[in-house]
């Protein structure tokens, strides 16, 4: 019986790895079962109908679970009433939409399938309990009494706060102030907050825009940074609200791209979007508490786009009273944004590695870039960026601080431009990659950095409010057997082969967790755990996989340790899929995919 006795703690298990696979299902690692929490069209708050793929509304949809969910925060119910300690509060993005996969043909007009998509945009919030077997959780079935469960979406009011809210280019006909904005759009990942929050990024936000007539000649270099274009993805949201027009509303554009702040337990509170963390194609952001600020450090994922930080002007108030918590709450709107330099120290250490710098941009009250007001930073943060010369990356995806080492841990997911458009440093070495077409097939070479870094961050003096750093790649990611790759020293025949890093987390232990996007292997996406420290540094191994077509998202390891929570996004997402002709059915509850949160546990 002593081999029964595995341990279902997830920072120290020993596990048998999952291998790459292409089956349209989740593989855990054996031992280990999971859950589904949540899928899209799954009732969130009080009054929302059951599901029906084929008589899908928008009204439904802004009280149902919506598509395509990213980030996942769980936070503890801090209501300790009666039962409700084991009780948490799952945040969720929605980040977008697939409708050729979403929608039956000949059922819906282009304009309802325009203004469902747009509507199962957001996020969500979703009391849970604890399910039968520990490390498992299932959402309170009684919505009348889960008081907390709350859909974010394009109608939901956010105010604006910081240095730029007010600004005249943030004024629409819809608001004149430049205070309040509806909705947020295309959130990809995020971090919870020490006070009790969750933080969004608002990401790709650009592609919603389109024109109907001329662009505003006052934007067109601050438009072309953004990628902001007459064209747009072609979803048509001008159709069925004008404010997605540029022709219309110039300025709706600069009022989004922004970091947002939701409180869950605070389900009557408008969110709030936070100008002083800049405008840009935010991944998304996560806090560590430095010398007693706050400091959320942040990715802006473009190829060849840029690191970020913020570090508050006041302190962290301690404890979680009312009073403590709104002045928390206001931290994210005073203090000084940086940009990320890295420079290497050369190869002949055999490592890519070096020092790096955070160039300021501008404070609350002053802004640090010539020619540029503070307002001028916020709302073009890539365009004063631009003007320090920051270190093009190769697309910043998570950028998290690990609150047992206090080294910070950037998913740079790839970049098929690297050694063309964009030259190679030493902190963005590779321009040629291994990759594979399919499992067991030979590997190939592909231009460009195909397969991602983990980049490791030191603050010196472990002081996050300093403005200088190491560095190293930590990671090379691709295939064990390609040249290229480096797993920080570790035996590459033990390791996981690991394409496309895109989130990161961290157990109690401090082990690094990686959730993948873009997979170039032939294999699907999945997740993976490796140890920082110790002779296990290095040592990436591949804990669970995805569903065809899907990445994985916004892993997150709670209940000490017995719980890894991720999200399934876009499973069934391949070229030439259509409603009727699905490439995945996952989770084999319809005959089309459903986008979903799961958690995994150890098997009972
Ligand atoms: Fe939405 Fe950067 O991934
Ligand atoms: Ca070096
Ligand atoms: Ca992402
Ligand atoms: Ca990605």
């Amino acid at each position: 019986a002593a081999e029964r006795r595995v341990s279902d703690d997830l920072a120290k298990v020993t596990f048998t790895p999952v291998r790459p696979n292409r089956r349209d299902a989740v593989v855990t690692a054996p031992g280990f079962d999971h859950e589904v929490v949540m899928r899209w069209g799954d009732r969130v708050v009080h009054g929302a109908p059951d599901f029906d793929v084929h008589a899908q509304t928008a009204e439904a949809a802004r009280m149902q679970f919506g598509y395509n969910c990213d980030y996942v925060g769980v936070h503890p119910l801090r209501d300790r009433a009666k039962d409700h300690k084991d009780r948490v509060l799952l945040v969720v993005n929605h980040e977008y939409t697939d409708e050729q996969i979403m929608f039956p043909g000949d059922t819906y007009t282009d304009a309802e399938i325009a203004e469902i998509g747009l509507a199962n945009h957001g996020m969500s919030v979703v009391e849970l309990r604890r399910g039968m077997v520990p490390g498992s959780w299932r959402p309170v079935t009684n919505l009348k009494k889960a008081k907390y469960n709350r859909r974010i979406h394009h109608r939901t009011e956010f105010k604006v706060t910081g240095p730029a809210a007010g600004d005249d280019r943030l004024k629409t006909s819809q608001d004149p102030t430049g205070t309040r904005v509806l909705g947020t759009f295309n959130n990809c990942a995020g971090g919870m907050t020490p006070w009790g929050t969750s933080l969004s990024g608002e990401e790709n936000f650009n592609q919603y825009f389109q024109a109907t007539g001329e662009l505003d000649a006052r934007y067109t270099e601050e438009y072309a940074r953004y990628g902001i274009g007459a064209g747009g993805s072609g979803r048509n949201w001008h159709t069925v609200e004008e404010r997605f027009d540029l022709t219309a509303e110039p300025h709706e554009p600069h009022r989004h791209g922004w970091i947002v702040e939701v409180d869950p337990f605070a389900p009557d509170e408008a969110p709030v979007k936070h100008t002083m963390l800049g405008r840009f194609k935010h991944e998304g952001a996560n806090v560590i508490v430095s010398k007693g600020h706050a400091v959320a450090y942040m990715g802006d994922d473009e190829r060849g786009d840029y690191l970020y930080k913020f570090v508050s002007a006041k302190k962290v108030a301690k404890g979680s009273s009312e009073k403590a918590r709104r002045r928390n709450k206001r931290l994210l709107t005073k203090g000084t944004l940086y940009v990320a330099r890295l420079t290497g120290d050369g190869s002949a250490d055999g490592l890519y590695d070096g020092t790096g710098e955070w160039i300021p941009l501008c404070s609350d009250t002053e802004s640090f870039v010539p020619g540029m007001s503070v307002a001028d930073v916020l709302i073009f943060t890539r365009l004063a960026a631009d003007q320090v010369s920051p270190t093009k990356m190769d697309r910043p995806e998570d950028v998290e601080p690990n609150p047992v080492n206090g080294k910070v841990y950037a998913a740079l997911t790839n970049n098929s431009q690297r050694g063309s458009r964009f030259e190679p440093d030493e902190a963005n070495p590779i321009t040629t990659s291994m990759v594979r077409s399919s499992i067991g097939a030979p590997l190939t070479e592909a231009s460009g950095n195909r397969n991602g870094y983990v980049l490791e961050m030191t603050a010196d003096g472990k002081d996050h409010t300093r403005t200088t750093f190491t560095w190293d790649l930590m990671l090379v990611c691709g295939d064990p057997e390609a040249p290229e790759t480096y797993f920080a020293g570790y035996d590459k025949a033990q390791v996981s082969p690991i394409s496309c890093p895109d989130n990161v987390a961290f157990d109690s232990a401090g082990n690094l967790w990686i959730s993948t996007d873009g997979n170039v292997l032939g294999s699907n996406d999945g997740i993976f755990r490796v140890p920082v420290v110790g002779s296990e540094r290095g040592h990436v191994q591949q804990f669970v996989t995805m569903p065809r077509g899907a990445e994985a998202c916004g892993p997150l390891i709670t209940d000490r340790n017995r719980s890894l929570f991720f999200a399934v996004q876009h499973p069934g997402e391949i070229d030439g899929a259509t409603f009727e002709d699905q490439a995945s059915t996952w989770p084999h509850t319809d005959d089309f995919p459903r986008p979903s949160v799961v958690v995994a546990f150890r098997r009972r």
